[in-house]
């Protein structure tokens, strides 16, 4: 039985990516993606602008989105344990043109986001440098590009639009985020030295932060100060503000927080049982933070009122909100840095991972699938991964990628459910190690909730994805259809 569930790979697996990743890793893995910037920055401006103390429901909406999501990716990533993630598993259902598209959209998710939280990342480290008494010049720990919209800008106007912000790039003052590069520098070095010493960098990174957001939430619970619930769902005070739509609204904008537990499934060829283990490792990751986001918002804005949470810093300020908490709030950020530097690890292995299955099929150069002889590692993949990653995020205006990383996301979610129910059709009898549990229900699930999801963000995210792909679909038919190659594997079917 062992033998026919083999995955018929080219030779060149076995001597490829190094398989050392055991279940607690992959869970570890999810966790060390999925907790940073969304739960410890994001959620405060949702629920300031949006959502209210119901940003807890708006929490468990993208939580739901996200387990149809990672069900079909479970039941992807035990029949097809390669590195790839999305872009492996529709370049097989779907071909190439759609694998490509995919891919495309998944360097939005891993690279930008990385960029992003980075970018976060420094602001929180030269905080906290600074409450030490060492203050760092502006002009080395800030992008010195920026958009309309932010009020630093030489471009700024109060009434921009994101889409005018596009169009009026201005400057900071600043010369670079020394910072945001010096950790991305710091990060490519550990993740080319090797899966496994990343994985223990991150397991450590993850029990620090867990230990604080539990700490938050336990000690936070009973001081919870029952009129900052009070309305629960604040009246709607038009359009997208408040009431259900804001609800809606908000749980567009803090996916983001849950992004980074696909992760698990780009490290499939590193786990040693990775027909069991990734399964466990995508579900068990989201299950864990799905519950500690809905208990975690409920603390924060039970703490404070949600209308002061509009801060860089919604969780120190909750907790110095009451006395009983206050103490907690430096450790809240040193959690923060730690949190935000596990994330950047973890979506710097994805991107990684994912150009070097992209490179092995000849889709873009060679260079991303080339391996260290002694670490295993895709190493020159993640070189250049971290030069454009500290490109972006030392030079660029971030705000604006940040929101075009959760579209892109989502229609990689998206397509992976229809994806799955593509290959219940067409090969029923495939051996898949594990199945998504009703699946004709969860697949669809899944596609609205996440493609609802896509609608309820700011709709010139959408003009920006248009622009995105159009830049892919040059590459593709400049580059990619020329250079392809057929696939180094096939699904097997019960009958083989
Ligand atoms: N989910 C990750 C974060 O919140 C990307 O930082």
């Amino acid at each position: 039985m062992a033998a026919a569930l083999e995955q018929p790979l080219d030779e060149q697996h076995e001597v490829d990516l190094k398989p050392t990743l055991g279940r607690l890793h992959l869970i570890a893995l999810g966790i060390g993606g999925i907790i940073g910037a969304g739960i410890f920055v994001i959620t405060g401006h949702a629920a300031a602008s949006y959502a209210g103390p119901a940003v807890v429901i708006s929490f468990a909406i993208a939580g739901l989105g996200c387990l149809f999501a990672g069900l079909c990716y479970a039941e992807f990533a035990s029949m097809i344990p390669v590195a790839g993630s999305a872009y492996t598993y529709t370049r097989a259902t779907m071909g190439r043109f759609m694998g490509w598209f995919i891919g495309w959209n998944l360097v939005l998710e891993y690279l930008a986001s990385s960029a992003t939280v980075a970018s976060g990342w420094s602001g929180y480290f030269t905080d906290f440098v600074r409450s030490l008494g060492i203050a760092l010049p502006h002009a080395f720990t800030s992008a010195p590009l920026c958009v309309a919209t932010d009020p630093h800008c030489s471009t700024y106007s109060a009434s921009a639009s994101a889409l005018d912000a596009m169009a009026h790039i201005g400057t900071t003052g600043a010369w670079v985020n020394l910072p945001a590069i010096a950790l991305v520098i710091a990060i490519t070095a550990i993740l080319v030295g090797g899966i496994h010493a990343s994985a223990k960098f991150n397991n450590a990174m993850v029990v620090i932060k867990l230990t604080i957001v539990l700490l938050v939430i336990v000690l936070g619970l009973p001081h919870v100060v029952p009129a900052n619930h009070e309305p629960f769902i604040p009246a709607n005070t038009g359009g997208w503000n408040f009431g259900w739509w804001g609800v809606l609204r908000a749980s567009g904008v803090i996916f983001f927080a849950y992004l980074g537990f696909d992760a698990v499934s780009v490290a499939a060829q590193e786990a040693k049982n990775p027909k069991r283990d990734v399964p466990i490792g995508i579900l068990g990751s989201l299950a864990v933070c799905t519950a500690l986001y809905m208990l975690m918002s409920y603390v924060l804005t039970g703490l404070a009122n949600y209308k002061t949470l509009n801060v860089p810093h919604p969780v120190s300020m909750a907790a110095e909100a009451l006395p009983a908490t206050a103490w907690l709030a430096p450790y809240i950020n040193v959690a923060a840095i730690v949190g935000l530097s596990s994330v950047v690890l973890v979506l710097l292995l994805g991107q990684s991972r994912i150009f070097y299955a992209m490179a092995k099929d000849g889709m873009i150069p060679p260079l991303f699938s080339a391996i260290h002889p002694k670490f295993k590692t895709p190493w020159k993949g993640s070189i250049v991964t971290g030069v454009v990653s500290c490109i972006m995020s030392g030079l660029l205006p971030l705000d604006v990628l940040g929101e075009l990383v959760s579209i892109g996301t989502l229609l990689a979610f998206v397509i992976v459910c229809l994806g799955v129910l593509i290959l219940r059709v067409t090969k029923p009898n495939a051996i898949r190690p594990f199945r998504t549990p009703f699946v004709w229900l969860v697949a669809p699930a899944g596609m609205v909730v996440c493609g609802a999801m896509m609608y309820w963000l700011p709709p010139d995210t959408w003009a920006r994805l248009g622009i995105w792909t159009a830049i892919g679909v040059v590459i593709y038919f400049g580059y990619s259809i020329r250079h392809a190659v057929p696939v180094r594997w096939h699904i097997r079917e019960a009958a083989e």
